[in-house]
């Protein structure tokens, strides 16, 4: 009896060990389902206002040392000047060009609520890094990874806001007060400052602008960056070509529907700006740079008010 007692408790707790791995096994299969989803989800992320995370890594050559777009910008467009970087992702020229031009101020706004704070956090790390170089011995450390490391902000990484403290030297007070980033859509927020900029940046941004709210919101572009401009300012116009919207209408169903409705081809936005908005003058800045990755090498256009 004791036997097939001994017996039947082998049975159950194989049986037992059994379900256990098959238990086991479910939740791993379950588990690989799960990733294999996140990723597929990971995959399809969508950005309709072209507001890309790694979009320098994709648009700059890896050899570069800085944005060539900051070669051709002339520095009477920004030293001493007020400054509006309409789109700014996650701000990295538009503090490269406050820090190699000296702007009096430079404001960078965009629809992403994310990518400004990695804006944010990006203007810290340039602070900090203008602040090592006041405090570093220059012996401590060699002269060629200094000036390399300290000398523009990194576009790979954004910095962790909460682990960097500030102190209150003038270099980072000052910094902070002519970099300013916050979040907002050009288009429908209200950006209350009539003839407050010099010049203003739009970047590779009309794209956006255009599959998302159409001609409409085309034109409210031009007309709102007119209003903002003091009488002489400039107007640095990156367009996209009209050959790059086909692929992007997909992004979504309104754009899709404003793709088929669009009639004022980017061809035509120099037209518009000097007969209808009232630019006095256009100037093609550079038909196309090096170190830009195919697909980038676009005109810069400057207005002038
Ligand atoms: C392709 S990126 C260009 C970034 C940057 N201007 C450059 O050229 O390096 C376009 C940016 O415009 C922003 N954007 C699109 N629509 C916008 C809007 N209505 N208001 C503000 N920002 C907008 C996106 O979030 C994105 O960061």
């Amino acid at each position: 009896m004791k036997v097939e007692n001994e017996g039947s408790d082998e049975k159950s707790q194989e049986k037992r060990s059994k379900s256990l791995l098959m238990q086991l096994e479910n939740e791993e299969s379950v588990e690989k389902k799960q990733e294999k989803s996140t990723k597929i989800k990971k995959r399809k992320e969508i950005f309709v206002y072209g507001n890309y995370r790694k979009y320098y890594g994709y648009r700059l050559d890896r050899s570069m040392e800085e944005d060539p777009r900051l070669k051709v910008f002339k520095s009477e467009w920004f030293v001493d000047k007020d400054c509006l970087d309409i789109g700014c992702n996650q701000g990295l020229v538009t503090i490269s060009i406050a820090q190699k031009f000296l702007c009096r101020s430079m404001v960078g706004i965009d629809i992403d609520k994310g990518l400004i704070e990695d804006a944010k956090g990006n203007l810290r790390n340039a602070v900090r890094r203008r602040l090592n170089r006041h405090t570093t011995p220059k012996d401590s450390i060699s002269e060629d990874v200094n000036e390399k490391f300290l000398s523009k902000p990194q576009l790979s990484d954004v910095v962790d806001l909460n682990s960097i403290r500030f102190s209150s030297s003038p270099v980072d007070q000052d910094h902070l007060k002519r970099v300013l980033f916050h979040c907002e859509n050009f288009i429908e927020d209200i950006h209350v400052c009539p003839e407050k900029y010099d010049t203003v940046l739009c970047l590779s941004v009309t794209k956006w602008i255009h599959l998302n709210w159409g001609d409409d919101g085309v034109l409210t572009l031009f007309a709102k960056i007119w209003r903002l401009l003091k009488p002489g300012g400039v107007l640095l116009l990156e367009p996209q070509p009209w050959s790059s919207y086909r692929r992007k209408r997909q992004v979504s169903e309104t754009a899709r529907s404003n793709f088929n409705d669009i009639q004022i081809h980017p061809c035509l936005f120099r037209e518009i700006l000097l007969d209808k908005v009232g630019f006095r003058s256009a100037d093609i800045l550079t038909e196309g740079l090096s170190g830009t990755v195919a697909g980038f090498d676009r005109p810069i256009i400057v207005f002038q008010k």
